[in-house]
């Protein structure tokens, strides 16, 4: 049999007095004692049934019997509403179907919760029954969203000439500053394979085999914490080039999110989109991906501060770090407590105060006043151009502190204060440095990651001073989110075996690790360079979520379990046996 001839929301007034068979899932049902009325839901929208005794007596005592999510096919003439029955919120909203048959194709058991709006329901028992909970009209919007984005940038890339081309997911770990997942062979013992973190090298060996023009939307695997914008696996629109440099990537990956947001969502993005270089974001922001869409800037006061009586203030600068505030205009109401509040959001990120003052007209009230002469005092209201009713913040301590710190408060004030952020600010973060020091470790690592070529004129610049140099690297940043990042390349041996030799590897280490890399640098590897976009991330901030759990189908729980399937979970001994593996617990 045919299970239906139409789509529900493709029903309207012009399709009045057609005979129709619709399928979908019963919605909600209301027994009007002789009429029942049955919202019919499927991926297009709902449609409301009407169950007539008149009409169809076995009709009307089938539907006596179904309930919430039963799934069905019904035949029936689409009529009209009574005038007062139409709901101008539905598309379908001024007809009904009036059913003369139906069967019904699926029972349901009464669901752990129903697929409507307005219900919060814990986020386990959503993913325990995430095909229930795809079923809502907000889930459906939101993958039905990411497809189009996903569609769009593939129509963008394909007409750009670009080759869409799989690389492995069984591969050689590749560094990108997490942890790998590790996939143990069965058939070399005690090997193992690692997930791609990203498909980063094998894009470069495209370019070095003559494709110029890469794409993919990619599975990239990592073994970190999860937050709200992280999972373990995510994807990428990850793509790549040869023969260019950094305006020509940053050319098309703003043309290809112009090209999205316009297809998606039917919004003009105006370009180009502002560049902004990562010190004046680190220093005027505090944070590499600044939500530039209120102000509420970090303004460095240490050349004012350095000979000041307040050890705190005069020993950070002396000590080589800084003392910097923010001007919180109207904030002149908030308490000791609110500012000890801040404090400790502050202290998460090593901040071990925040120093307050708040601006009066007849003067400053401040726990650190009396360490302030009037002139020094009149230099730190006029640099941060203090006005009365201002509350000003400080955080002294060394920048790794400094910057973090002041960069949270920032955007915690912004909510405080009830700061409306609106709108789409694309923003890129240009010219960061190569290297950054690992704080625990002591040692180099890189800003971006090892394969990003440094701005340098000598090679041996990378001995002489490794932390002073830039990089040809760029992150795409929106509304304070990273959407993406990006780089060229090295192409050349002698170039990537000194960057890995700053990072602390030893030829034998470059040669297991990247051997394969090196080697085919060796046989003509043009320039080249590309980005990588998230494509979780983009989808969340298009439709307007905080987490990317949403536009996701299947995501994983903060603790990395799907409570759905149960994974991660104990496997077979003999699995483990043929794998070669013993556990230790
Ligand atoms: P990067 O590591 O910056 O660069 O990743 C690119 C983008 O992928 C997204 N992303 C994530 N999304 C969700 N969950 C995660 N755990 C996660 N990790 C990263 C972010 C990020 O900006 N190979 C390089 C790119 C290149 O140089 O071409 C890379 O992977 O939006
Ligand atoms: P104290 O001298 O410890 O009483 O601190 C006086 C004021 O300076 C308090 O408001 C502290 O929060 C603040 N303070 C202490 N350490 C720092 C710091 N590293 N940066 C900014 N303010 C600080």
């Amino acid at each position: 049999m045919t299970y239906r001839t139409h789509w529900c929301g493709e029903i309207g007034p012009d399709s009045v007095d057609q005979e129709v068979r619709v399928a979908g899932w019963v919605h909600r049902r209301r027994d009007h004692g002789g009429l029942i009325f049955i919202d019919l839901r499927d991926r297009s929208g709902l449609l409301q049934l009407v169950f007539d005794p008149q009409v169809d007596a076995q009709a009307h005592d089938a539907a006596e019997n179904l309930r919430g999510e039963f799934v069905v096919s019904v035949a029936g003439k689409v009529v009209p509403r009574a005038e007062d029955q139409v709901n101008p919120n539905l598309t379908t909203g001024a007809v009904e179907v009036s059913v003369s048959g139906v069967q019904v194709l699926a029972r349901s058991e009464t669901p752990p919760f129903f697929p409507e709006e307005r219900v919060e329901v814990d986020e386990t028992l959503r993913l325990r029954y995430r095909y229930i909970d795809l079923r809502r009209e907000r889930m459906q919007r939101n993958l039905i969203l990411r497809d189009r984005a996903v569609q769009s940038a593939r129509r963008y890339l394909e007409a750009g000439g670009f080759l869409e081309i799989e690389t492995p997911i069984l591969t050689k770990s590749t560094p990108e500053g997490a942890r790998d997942f590790l996939v143990p062979s069965r058939l070399q013992p005690g090997e193992f394979y690692a997930l791609p973190q990203s498909p980063q090298l094998f894009k470069q060996l495209l370019m070095t085999a003559g494709f110029e023009r890469y794409y993919q939307m990619a599975r990239a695997f990592r073994d970190e914490d999860l937050r709200a914008d992280r999972q373990l696996e995510h994807t990428q629109i990850d793509l790549e080039m040869a023969f260019v440099g950094e305006p020509e990537v940053q050319d098309l990956v703003e043309g290809m999110m112009v090209h999205i947001w316009r297809e998606a969502l039917a919004v003009n993005l105006e370009r180009p989109f502002p560049r902004m270089t990562y010190a004046e974001a680190m220093l005027r922001y505090g944070s590499d991906k600044p939500d530039v869409r209120f102000g509420l800037e970090i303004v460095d006061v240490s050349d004012l501060v350095g000979g000041v009586d307040f050890k705190v203030f005069s020993q950070a600068v002396s000590g080589g770090g800084a003392v910097r505030g923010i001007r919180v205009p109207g904030a002149s109401g908030f308490s000791r407590k609110d500012v000890d509040d801040l404090a400790a959001e502050a202290a998460v990120f090593g901040a071990k105060g925040l120093a307050p003052i708040w601006v009066e007209a007849e003067g400053v009230r401040s726990p650190i006043a009396k360490f302030f002469t009037e002139a020094e005092m009149a230099a730190l209201l006029e640099r941060l151009e203090a006005q009365p009713g201002d509350l000003l913040l400080f955080v002294a301590d060394r920048l790794g502190v400094v910057e973090p710190s002041l960069g949270a408060l920032r955007l915690s004030l912004a909510s405080r204060l009830g700061i409306e952020r609106k709108g789409w600010e694309f923003l890129w973060i240009v010219d960061p440095p190569m290297f950054e020091r690992d704080e625990r470790e002591g040692r180099a690592k890189a800003v971006h990651h090892p394969f990003t070529r440094p701005r340098l004129e000598r090679l041996e610049e990378l001995e002489e001073h490794p932390f002073s140099l830039g990089t040809y690297a760029y992150d795409l940043v929106l509304n304070g989110v990273e959407l993406g990042s990006g780089s060229i390349r090295i192409s050349t041996p002698d170039l990537q075996e000194a960057v890995f030799a700053v990072l602390g590897l030893d030829e034998e280490e470059i040669q297991a690790k990247f051997g394969f890399l090196v080697e085919a640098m060796d046989y003509g590897m043009p320039p080249h360079g590309g980005m990588a976009l998230g494509l979780d991330r983009i989808v969340a901030l298009m439709a307007g979520e905080s987490s990317i759990r949403e536009v996701i189908a299947f995501p994983k729980t903060q603790s990395g379990s799907d409570p759905m399937t149960g994974a991660p979970s104990a496997v077979e001994a003999e699995q483990l046996h043929e794998l070669h593996i013993r556990t230790a617990k």
